[in-house]
């Protein structure tokens, strides 16, 4: 595992600061229709009824997609940032589905879920921040019913389909400053994405043996069978 460098320190920060929060979601609202909405649909084609837990949901756009196609599927989102969470909630009000959904701060590595109690676990753009991806994958095999699957998307073709120069023009001054500070090289890194041959690895490091790999344009969709 060293050798691939998982376990790398660096300085970074796993969840997305609070005073980022609200230019990363000007940025994902830009792509409900082009993102959340096509991988809300493959959600609801493998789950029509049931409950499902999105890991680092941000701005629940990803779960207010799947409750608005699937009426019998409830959605619990987790996310370390609280601001983010303030602004899911917010936006399930808006979209009418609060009632479907629920929101609360939360780490992925250490689920205050019981075990076998989700249909499903999502996550779209959050395995590259993790800085233990491999607790984070046996905590989503401990809250999976039995059959379940954990989707894992990262990380998540967003950021290739912003019209960056309209998400720019959207920013406040203040957020542009932010934005700006943010950027500057090095302060900030993310943790690399990973390719096959090292979510493989991590993948082996816990109790599922179904899985599937797929590494697309920008992209890789992790498929686990509990
Ligand atoms: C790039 S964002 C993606 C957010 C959302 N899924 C989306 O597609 O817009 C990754 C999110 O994961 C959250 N995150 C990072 N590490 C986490 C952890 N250990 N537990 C819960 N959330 C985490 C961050 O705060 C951030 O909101």
């Amino acid at each position: 595992m060293e050798k691939l460098g998982l376990m790398k320190k660096r300085m970074t920060v796993e969840r997305i600061p609070g005073f980022m929060a609200s230019i990363y979601e000007k940025a994902t609202r830009m792509v409900i229709e082009s993102y959340y909405s096509q991988v809300a649909e493959e959600v609801v084609s493998r789950l029509k009824a049931g409950v499902i837990l999105d890991l680092g949901t941000g701005p629940g756009y990803l779960p207010i997609e799947i409750v608005k196609r699937s009426p019998s599927v409830r959605v619990d989102g987790i996310d370390l940032t609280r601001k983010l969470i303030n602004m899911a909630q917010e936006n399930a009000v808006r979209a009418g589905v609060a009632d479907r959904l629920h929101f609360e701060v939360g780490s992925a590595a250490k689920l205050r879920f019981e075990d076998s109690s989700y249909d499903m676990v999502i996550s779209t753009g959050m395995l590259h921040m993790l800085k233990d991806p491999i607790k984070v994958l046996r905590e989503c095999y401990r809250v999976l019913k039995s059959g379940g699957e954990a989707w894992i998307y990262d990380p998540a073709k967003v950021s290739s389909q912003i019209d960056i120069v309209k998400w720019k023009a959207s920013l406040t001054f203040g957020e542009r400053f932010v934005y700006r500070l943010f950027s500057l090289p090095g302060l900030f890194k993310p943790l690399h994405a990973y390719n096959r041959e090292q979510v493989t690895e991590m993948i082996a490091a816990t109790d599922f043996k179904e899985y599937w790999v797929e590494e697309g344009d920008n992209e890789i969709k992790i498929k686990l069978r509990k």
